[in-house]
């Protein structure tokens, strides 16, 4: 480091002076503290608490160590490129990456697995994420029914345990709540970048963009900032004509298909934490196989900003679970393939079989 000017050089000093006693000052006080589950272990790590020098606690009814459970899809998720077996099911790791960034950590819940494997890792969850794809029968529709009707009943049972249910996962919600199994439409929406427009401003408190800053709703509302990636979907009219949807979801925004058809793009639950997107909240950082993807500061923002508000939700959660439980099941114990070498697909995927 050069000092060209005296003064500079004076203050670094005062600096580096001030440092070291403020610190030795401190550490006279210091208490360690043990994370939970690290006592003992020469793993675990100090965190300094310095009295006298006042960090807000963190809020005792929120739970700082959230995990997502993530419900794989059938396949290798890129076109038989990294697994032919009939077993194989996925995870795009971009939904991962999407939750990570967050503040919280994944469980894979690996569809095929036996039922009663699968109920015991949503006692390991803080909330639950339904991916893209393109499966809507057979033990994959099953599954996700039962995550599905198990959501809704932690709910109903006192939990706060929030859903995400992404393109086909809303799409699987929609034919799951409406009893409807063709209650989807087609729509020309594949690979396009779109705008939202937002049905009913009042409706955005206590919803998904909730905290977005004004100025980024309204670019949502007028540039293309978020991926859409869909052949099916639902209009608004029909949401508010089939009563069983209509009672349960209320239409966020709304969105236009390459043929000027209307779709509902974000729905949320009137009575439970769950949040539907036609589109990819978790693209516009993560993936890079398709140009069309936004990738501007905004459209990093949404990401952002969207994962934000579903970890913000699991934090609500009061379901506590075993450290240990939860770090035999984390998705850490399986690793990634890169996929999107061929320049389309995912880029990156957790093949489970
Ligand atoms: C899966 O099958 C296809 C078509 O036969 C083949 O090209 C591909 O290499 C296979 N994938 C793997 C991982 O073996
Ligand atoms: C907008 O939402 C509010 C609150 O949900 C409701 O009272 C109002 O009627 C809605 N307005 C329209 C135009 O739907």
């Amino acid at each position: 480091m050069a000092f060209h000017d005296r003064p500079a050089m004076w203050r670094f000093l005062w600096i580096l002076i001030a440092l070291s006693t403020s610190t030795a000052a401190a550490s006279a006080a210091t208490q360690s503290i043990l994370l939970p589950g690290e006592e003992g272990t020469e793993e675990g790590f100090l965190v300094e608490s310095l009295s006298g020098q006042s960090c807000p606690s963190p809020d005792p009814l929120l739970y700082y160590q959230p995990v997502v459970g993530i419900v794989t899809h059938p396949g290798d998720g890129a076109s038989g490129r990294l697994s032919n077996s009939t077993r194989a099911s996925n995870i795009p790791a971009s939904y991962v990456k999407f939750v990570e960034s967050a503040g919280a950590r994944v469980i894979p819940l690996i569809y095929n697995e036996p039922w009663d494997i699968l109920s015991q890792k949503l006692e390991l969850v803080n909330g639950v994420l339904f991916t893209g794809g393109w499966a809507k029968m057979g033990l994959y529709f099953d599954t996700i029914k039962k995550v599905f009707e198990e959501t809704l009943s932690k709910n109903d049972a006192g939990d706060h345990f929030p859903l995400f249910g992404i393109c086909l996962g809303f799409e699987l919600i929609s034919m799951i709540v409406s009893e409807d199994n063709y209650i989807c439409e087609p729509f020309s929406a594949r690979n396009q970048a779109s705008s939202l427009q937002f049905a009913n401003m009042s409706d955005i408190r206590g919803s998904v963009f909730e905290r977005f800053p004004p100025e980024l709703l309204r670019k949502l509302s007028t540039e293309c900032l978020v991926m859409q990636n869909h052949r099916m979907g639902i209009s608004p009219r029909r949401l508010q004509e089939n009563g069983a949807l209509s009672s349960f979801f209320k239409i966020l925004s709304t969105s236009t298909d390459e043929n000027n058809e209307v779709y509902v793009s974000t729905a949320q639950a009137y009575r439970y934490p769950v949040t539907c997107f036609q589109w990819h909240p978790e693209k516009n950082v993560f993936e890079w196989g398709s140009s069309l993807i936004p990738h501007t500061e905004d459209a990093v923002r949404v990401t952002q900003m969207v994962a934000n508000y579903f970890i913000s939700e699991a934090r609500r959660s009061l379901r506590r679970p075993p450290a240990k439980k939860v770090r035999d099941n984390l998705i850490y114990n399986f690793v990634p393939t890169y996929g999107g070498k061929a320049g389309k697909g995912y880029d990156q995927v957790y093949v489970f079989e």
